[in-house]
């Protein structure tokens, strides 16, 4: 989608960090935007003077619940008349490590940072296909990229894994229907997601001791070398606009995703059997036509 002004987005996540930065990009590209967020008093207080009521639309919405959704959708449609770029933006960190953890752990990440974006994806499909051409934008993260192993971004790394690989069955998926999709995959961003593990169901019940030590450590290490959250949007929105299937922010992350490629590479080295070559016709398929996007000549021939 080249030309984005004049369009709508609608936008999760939005009262804060990445979100809010795409708002305000969005915005400044001459979009109307309809921004939606969980905490609706942050919502406000963050989006106050950004756009008036003919150009933002701020929603308070939890991404988890589907009939909320479909409403967000529709006030977003009442409003501005269409969407034509879905942000599936909301996402939370912290929780327990993944041997740690309890049903209620895995239930409540994954809700958010992979049920959010399955309900953004089922319910704004049909409004999206109703476009001459339309965007989805993903909020995956450099650890659905490469797996670091650290358990404490165990379950985080399951559910971003899960956003990449949603991201590039529907792209693949939606291909002729004049759709794009892109996975956003940041690395550290300075943003307030350090604290999202507050919003943790068992840490609101008291259940369970919030760690204020790791939640910290890591806000500091945000802090000190985190991106802009606005450098991120403009990488975002020129991938939309160049309809990327990956839009990387922190290229010098790649020696670590080429280490993680050369483990799986040596496990395919140790395998036995196999011999059928057929079986990589769709593979060769999809990687030609992910090719001829980034490249002038794509340089693979098709097997
Ligand atoms: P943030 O905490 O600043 O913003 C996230 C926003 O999502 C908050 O305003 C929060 O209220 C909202 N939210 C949380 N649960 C929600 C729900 N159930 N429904 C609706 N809204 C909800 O964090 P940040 O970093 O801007 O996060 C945005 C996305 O970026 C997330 O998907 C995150 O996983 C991803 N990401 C962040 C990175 C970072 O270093 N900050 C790196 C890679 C990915």
């Amino acid at each position: 989608m080249q030309d984005l002004s004049a369009r709508t987005a609608f936008v999760t996540g939005a009262a804060s960090g990445i979100g809010l930065a795409l708002t305000r990009a969005l915005l400044d590209e001459g979009m109307t935007v309809a921004a939606a967020d969980c905490d609706g008093s942050a919502l406000e207080q963050a989006t106050e003077g950004l756009g008036g009521p003919d150009r933002l639309l701020t929603l308070p919405l939890d991404v988890t619940d589907r009939a909320a959704m479909a409403a967000a959708r529709d006030a977003t449609i009442a409003t501005f008349g269409a969407v034509d770029l879905l942000c599936n933006n909301a996402g939370v960190g912290g929780g327990a490590p993944i041997h740690q953890a309890e049903f209620e752990d895995w239930d409540w990440m994954l809700g958010i940072n992979v049920g959010g974006v399955v309900n953004g994806i089922v319910t704004f499909l049909p409004a999206l296909r109703e476009r001459p051409e339309a965007h989805i934008l993903n909020t995956a993260s450099l650890a659905g990229l490469y797996n670091t192993g650290d358990p404490v971004f165990g379950i985080y790394s399951v559910s971003k894994t899960a956003v990449r690989t949603i991201s590039e069955s529907l792209r693949w998926a939606l291909r002729n229907e004049g759709i794009g999709v892109t996975a956003l995959c940041p690395g550290f961003v300075r943003t307030g997601i350090a604290r999202t593990g507050r919003l943790h169901p068992a840490v609101l019940s008291g259940r369970r001791e919030h760690d204020a030590q790791t939640e910290a450590m890591v806000e500091g290490a945000m802090a000190a070398v985190g991106m802009d959250p606005a450098d991120v949007a403009r990488i975002a929105i020129d991938a939309i606009r160049q309809d990327h299937l990956y839009a990387i922010t922190h290229p010098e992350f790649a020696p670590a995703a080429a280490e993680y490629a050369a483990i799986l590479a040596d496990a395919f080295a140790q395998a036995g059997g196999g011999g059928n070559d057929d079986a990589l016709r769709p593979l060769a398929a999809i990687r030609n036509a992910e090719r001829s996007r980034y490249m002038a000549d794509p340089g693979v021939t098709d097997r």
